[in-house]
């Protein structure tokens, strides 16, 4: 087959899968960009892109056309060194711009893919995948903007990111030259035009990835997306579907209580609640309780029941802590006092 078995037809998948990674890219950065704008909506996109079918679609499109392109990529180059040692063009005069580049196009890729590894690590992984996984634990997978928080929070990580989309642009500008002259385009005044729009598509996105990054990890140090007031009461409103399983019948009753009540109300009333639960189930697990549950399976469905709604509310209160850790108030870290129960 003519897209396999020759040079140009292996040349045209890398144009072709490399043309929509780069639409992917430009989706991506247009994405990213509503964080700052509008972080509440950016989550809102976030949950919109979570474990349905469709945005599992869209990961198993990009999987496959990323795996092609870097297959091809590999064949490709090995393949072009045992011919020509490291010409590997046919072209001998490449405009001095892109020497550099083209002759690093595998180490540029390698480059992005050890990026890649820690952007998974930071935000799929903990997001989508766990998700799907069913391995979520304290942060709901939706809250796009505490993993934001989460991962732009460390220094370390502008400096990796920066790396990256250097690489990506010196791969991407590349890529761009490369793909008109594999399809074998002649026209001349076409090519430097169709490179020229490239050079700034990929230098706009690129750009705006570096911005981004840079915004991000000054609102992190600066704790914005852990007390912004509107993010976290929409956070507030992603605790519902963590307790939905556990709470069985009382969860809807429980979620339109949390959903009504502001933020700062919602955050002392389940912190009450757990306690109240952990306080009953250590009075169950000493000696006299475990003998009055002996021979009572109701009692003892009832305590099983008990544990699972406390170990929910636990990954909860851990949510709170986490947000309130910002407000430099103690006291938001203690269980609030059993007196007060406003739920
Ligand atoms: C400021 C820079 C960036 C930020 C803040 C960012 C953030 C994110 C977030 C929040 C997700 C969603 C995870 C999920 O819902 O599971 C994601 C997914 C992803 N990112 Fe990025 N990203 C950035 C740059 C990049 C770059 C430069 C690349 C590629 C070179 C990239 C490639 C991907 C891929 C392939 C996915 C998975 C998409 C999917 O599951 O459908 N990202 N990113």
């Amino acid at each position: 087959m003519w897209l396999t078995s020759s040079s140009v037809g292996r040349k045209f998948i890398m144009a072709l899968t490399g043309a929509f990674l780069v639409l992917f890219l430009t989706f991506h950065c247009l994405m990213n960009a509503v964080a700052i704008v509008w972080p509440t909506a950016y989550n809102s996109i976030c949950e919109f892109l979570g474990a349905n079918w469709y945005a599992l679609l869209g990961t198993v499109v990009i999987a496959v056309f990323a795996v092609i392109h870097i297959f091809y990529a590999v064949w490709l180059t090995l393949q072009n060194r045992k011919a020509r040692g490291n010409e590997r063009y046919a072209i001998a005069k490449r405009p001095k711009a892109v020497e550099w580049s083209s002759q690093n196009m595998l180490v540029l890729g390698i480059v992005v893919l050890a990026f890649l590894v820690v952007h998974f690590i930071q935000f799929w992984a903990k997001m989508q995948m766990a998700e799907i996984a069913g391995t979520v634990e304290a942060l709901p997978p939706a809250a796009g903007t505490l993993f934001l928080q989460e991962a732009f929070g460390q220094p370390w990580t502008l400096v990796v990111y920066a790396v990256g989309f250097v690489a990506l642009w010196f791969h991407l500008t590349h890529g761009f030259w490369s793909m008109f002259q594999s399809v074998g385009w002649d026209n001349k005044v076409w090519m430097n035009r169709l490179k020229c729009i490239g050079n700034w598509w990929v230098s706009i996105v690129v750009a705006l990835f570096l911005a981004e990054a840079i915004v991000f990890t000054v609102r992190a140090h600066e704790k914005f997306y852990l007390t912004d007031e509107a993010l976290r009461e929409q956070y507030k409103d992603m605790i519902v579907p963590m307790l939905e399983e556990d709470f069985g019948p009382d969860a809807d009753q429980l979620g339109a209580q949390i959903e009504m009540s502001p933020y700062g109300q919602v955050s002392m009333g389940l912190r009450q609640m757990h306690s109240q639960m952990a306080n009953q189930l250590e009075q169950v697990n000493t000696p006299e309780g475990k003998e009055m549950v002996k021979g009572n399976p109701e009692m003892a469905s009832q305590i099983e029941e008990l544990q699972k709604r406390t170990d929910a509310l636990e990954n909860v209160v851990k949510l709170f802590d986490y947000l309130e850790s910002a407000d430099n108030k103690p006291e938001n870290l203690m269980p609030a006092s059993a007196g007060n129960q406003p739920y």
